[in-house]
């Protein structure tokens, strides 16, 4: 397994370029199973998570070509088999996203349960109750979701009972051939979820009101083919911008959109940070001062995303004062606390609350990353800490940051991948 190998105290400084977000790039692949005609999609970025997607389209017989400049094309007009198995579903639980779309076309999906995950347990009941209210007889049978409907997917009134992504994801694509209207209430308003509306209704589905917590779909006898440029990912984004702050930095990321992450923009700038931001880029500069703490409490879109609370943390660990952190979201995400915690962080845990009083230094030690917004947390917090950080178990990161280490060399970080 390969390792990390970061020789700290570096302030990070200079330019990159943000990658395509991996949570949008993977519902939209899924939902190309909904035509039988050609897509492009474009701006895909370079992950494990990508890969395991496309390699779940091609086994279900789907004609997968990946071409240059980090574009897609996906011919789902051979599709012959409707299962996802478990050997794929339990290395990335959006593989979970095949369901609905095999539901709306092909009226029957067999996909692996999920089950527990480092993050907690995370079920899909709210995906398959929007399946029952569309008319889809579910039951579970050894560890898979067997689901089939007998005749074309019904609209439906749905009201989601908490917000889930991947949840609202997976009821919408459902709907997209559906006969009749469906509505999600309470619909997560992640802008990704708004991405996969725009990729859909390029491909000729009626959705409206994506973005916001009330979605009406009104059902489509076919979709045709099309092409689609995915949109920046937000995490990435947050994450290089915490680089900064925790190295008392300066850098500009490019092909990104402040518009996506003004709460984690917010944070950033509580911290000392200088933000400055154009259409499609966002700098930010430090201007060699220590961070000061923050409080930050995760909730869904528009509030602090749960996928960064773990970098925020790492960055509260170095900072002048005391940041409460609270995680609404996920129970059991604090994994990397007891990794920040071998580099010297001061971190008390109570229950969903983390209270970290700032260290001002950190020391390298070997680590291990647990799950992937973890790793990225320890990742800072060795671009941070004096001498050698070595971080075991770094295939995490792979599933959700492209070119991680040529990126942060980009700006100056010594980083240095060590297969072992
Ligand atoms: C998505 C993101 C993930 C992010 C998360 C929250 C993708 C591929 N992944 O994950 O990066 O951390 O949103 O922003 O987009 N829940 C239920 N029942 C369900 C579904 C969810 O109880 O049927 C719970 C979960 O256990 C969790 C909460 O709802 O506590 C939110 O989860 P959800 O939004 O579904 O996360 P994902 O869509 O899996």
């Amino acid at each position: 397994m390969d390792k990390l190998i970061i020789h700290g105290n570096v302030p990070l400084q200079g330019e990159v370029r943000i990658s395509g977000a991996k949570n949008a790039a993977l519902p939209i692949l899924t939902a190309s199973l909904l035509t039988s005609a050609p897509v492009h999609i474009h701006n895909i970025p370079h992950l494990h998570d990508v890969t395991t997607i496309m390699s779940l389209l091609g086994q279900m017989g789907a004609r997968v070509t990946l071409h240059e400049n980090l574009g897609v094309e996906v011919d789902a007009g051979s599709v012959n088999s409707f299962q996802a198995p478990y050997d794929l579903v339990r290395t990335m639980r959006a593989s979970v996203l095949v369901l609905g779309p095999l539901l709306s076309r092909f009226g029957r999906a067999e996909v692996s349960l999920p089950g527990g995950c480092a993050i907690g347990t995370r079920p899909v009941d709210q995906h398959l109750k929007g399946m029952q209210a569309m008319g889809v007889d579910v039951c579970i049978e050894n560890g898979y979701i067997q689901a089939q409907a007998k005749k074309r997917l019904q609209g439906a009134t749905i009201v989601m009972d908490i917000v889930t992504v991947t949840g609202t994801e997976n009821i919408m694509m459902a709907a997209v051939l559906a006969k009749g209207q469906t509505i999600i209430h309470n619909a997560a308003r992640e802008p990704e979820v708004e991405d996969l509306a725009n990729f859909l209704n390029i491909l000729g589905a009626k959705i409206t009101g994506a973005g916001t917590s009330t979605i009406v779909i009104e059902g489509v006898n076919e979709l045709g083919g099309g092409s689609y440029h995915v949109l920046p990912d937000r995490i990435e984004t947050g994450t290089y911008l915490a680089a900064a702050v925790i190295t008392r930095g300066k850098v500009k990321l490019k092909n990104t959109r402040p518009d996506l992450l003004e709460s984690v923009l917010l944070k950033l700038e509580e911290t000392g940070g200088e933000i400055n931001t154009g259409q499609d880029w966002i700098s930010l500069d430090m201007k060699g001062n220590r961070p000061r703490a923050v409080n930050i409490s995760t909730a869904p879109y528009p509030a602090f995303p749960t996928d960064m609370q773990a970098q925020m943390m790492a960055v509260n660990t170095v900072a002048e004062g005391v940041g409460i952190v609270t995680e609404t979201v996920f129970e059991n995400r604090f994994m990397h606390v007891q990794e920040l915690q071998r580099m010297g962080a001061d971190i008390a845990l109570k229950g969903n609350i983390a209270i970290c009083t700032g260290v001002g230094q950190l020391q390298g030690a070997p680590v291990m990353a647990t799950d992937l917004r973890a790793s990225a947390s320890l990742i800072l917090a060795g671009l941070a800490a004096e001498k050698e950080t070595v971080i075991n178990r770094i295939y995490h990161i792979d599933r959700g940051y492209s070119c991680i280490e040529e990126k942060l060399s980009q700006l100056g970080a010594r980083v240095q991948r060590m297969a072992s």
